[in-house]
């Protein structure tokens, strides 16, 4: 079994997200890979690993073609820079066209602070795609919050590791 997290970034926040539950993971004692939704088509996945899923919430949901878009075009606006993975397959695209799986999974996203009736979760379009695609999830969504600037609030990827080593208990 690895717990394989798989993650979809344009500026970074959800793919340090990632990485840091893949550190509690680890540290937890769990065998991890994390990799970007970009390359898990590639690598494949078997029946025993666990999928843990994240992406960035855009527009109350997961990303459109329109929205990674206007996310490259602003960038240099907002000083920020583009992951090295944004150019690739979005989670959106992946789960689309997964096969029935029937395996373990959990999701998780990166949003706006604030009443997530207002901002929306990717992470609950992760969720259900999943299940339609028989997964069981083994924990509630979870979001990682960042400012109005799209910069990571300072504890969150402390509470990224947490929820990785949580989760790594829990499966
Ligand atoms: C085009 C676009 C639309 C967004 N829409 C929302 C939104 O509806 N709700 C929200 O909470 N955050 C929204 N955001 C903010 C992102 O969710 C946030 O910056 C996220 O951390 C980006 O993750 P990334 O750095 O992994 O790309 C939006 C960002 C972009 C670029």
């Amino acid at each position: 079994m690895t717990v394989v997290v798989v993650y979809e970034s344009m500026y970074g926040n959800t793919h340090r997200i990632a990485e840091a539950i893949g550190r509690g993971l680890t540290e937890a004692g769990a065998p991890v890979e994390v990799i970007s939704v970009d390359a898990v088509r590639e690598r494949g996945l078997s029946p025993e690993d666990v999928l843990v899923v994240g992406a960035p919430t855009h527009v109350h949901g997961l990303s459109r073609t329109s929205t990674r878009e206007a996310a490259v075009h602003d960038a240099p606006a907002h000083g920020l820079e583009v992951d090295p993975s944004a150019q690739g397959e979005s989670v959106r695209e992946w789960l689309g066209t997964l096969d029935t799986h029937g395996g373990r999974a959990a999701a998780f996203d990166t949003r706006a602070k604030g009443p997530a009736v207002l901002t929306g979760r990717a992470s609950q379009a992760i969720a259900k795609t999943l299940r339609r695609h028989g997964f069981e999830l083994v924990t509630e969504p979870e979001s990682f919050l960042v400012t109005s600037t799209n910069q990571l609030l300072p504890e969150e990827e402390a509470r990224a590791h947490q929820w990785g080593a949580g989760l790594a208990t829990t499966i």
